[in-house]
């Protein structure tokens, strides 16, 4: 058991946790020495099961590449992303996604807004799911996914990003899921999972106040308190209201059609 810490301790980790915050606008300037050597060691001392560590980071500092990685995410995943937003009612959709006129003169609206091979470095996190063997995965997971080892890779991109906020730079999060194109460019084995893009950089806009959900709303004592459930309507009120929305308008628009 780790040493009992003190509120000194623990208030600068609320702290750190709570001035981080996603920063989509990133400076060009290069970083301090060292810095994403700095990440990553504090990404490596993350939890993952049985401590297989399944990571490896691919540092993309060279501007072609980063130019190439972030024209194949415009291509393959915003275009993909598009399509499928839409095949939701307008409220509901990623503001991202939820804009007016022309289709195809939005996509390219979009993609022109992905600027983050700007960053002076990005962080490519890459996950062997063989390491994963050394966890008792059947007992786990009943066999049915990987999750063990996105689990692990997302603890230790969480505490890189910190780590990053720590040194005062900025980071975001690039989902991609699809792994064709990235595979391709940095020439990574099959083998891999490519987990998670980490654009890293000075920020080039002021950190926006985090918003989360009530405390009270999340936690139940001894037992699941049946009050606090949330029906399947109720979440997509919670999903509109993220969005700034209402579902009274969805109502309105669409009818009784759920
Ligand atoms: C699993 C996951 C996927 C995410 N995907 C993206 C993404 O593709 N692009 C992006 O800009 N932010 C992404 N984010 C960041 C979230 O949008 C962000 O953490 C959330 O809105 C809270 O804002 P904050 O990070 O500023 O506190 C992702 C975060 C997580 C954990």
């Amino acid at each position: 058991m780790t040493e009992a810490l003190n509120h000194k301790d623990y208030d600068l980790l609320l702290d750190l946790v709570k001035t981080r915050s996603s920063v989509r606008s990133l400076k060009s300037d290069p970083l301090p020495e060292g810095s994403v050597e700095k990440i990553i060691e504090a990404g490596h001392w993350a939890m993952s099961g049985a401590n297989s560590q399944p990571w490896e980071f691919i540092v993309v500092r060279d501007r072609e590449t980063k130019l190439a990685i972030q024209e194949a995410y415009k291509e393959v995943n915003i275009d993909y992303a598009y399509w499928m937003e839409q095949q939701r009612i307008p409220e509901l959709r990623h503001p991202s996604f939820h804009l007016k006129g022309d289709p195809y003169e939005q996509i390219e609206h979009i993609k022109s807004r992905a600027k983050w091979a700007d960053a002076p470095e990005l962080i490519v996190v890459i996950g062997d799911g063989r390491r994963q063997w050394g966890t008792v995965m059947a007992g786990h997971t009943f066999g049915r996914d990987q999750s063990h080892l996105t689990d692990g890779l997302a603890n230790c991109c969480q505490i890189m990003h910190l780590a990053a906020a720590s040194l005062g730079l900025g980071t975001q999060w690039i989902t991609i899921h699809i792994q064709e194109p990235y595979r391709r460019i940095l020439n990574i084995p099959d083998i891999y999972t490519i987990y998670l893009i980490i654009p890293v950089g000075f920020p080039a806009v002021e950190a926006k106040k985090g918003v989360r959900r009530d405390i009270e709303d999340m936690i139940h004592y001894d037992m699941y308190d049946p009050g606090k459930f949330i029906s399947n309507e109720g979440i997509l009120d919670y999903l509109a209201g993220l969005r700034g929305k209402t579902l009274e308008k969805y109502r309105v628009s669409y009818g009784e059609g759920k």
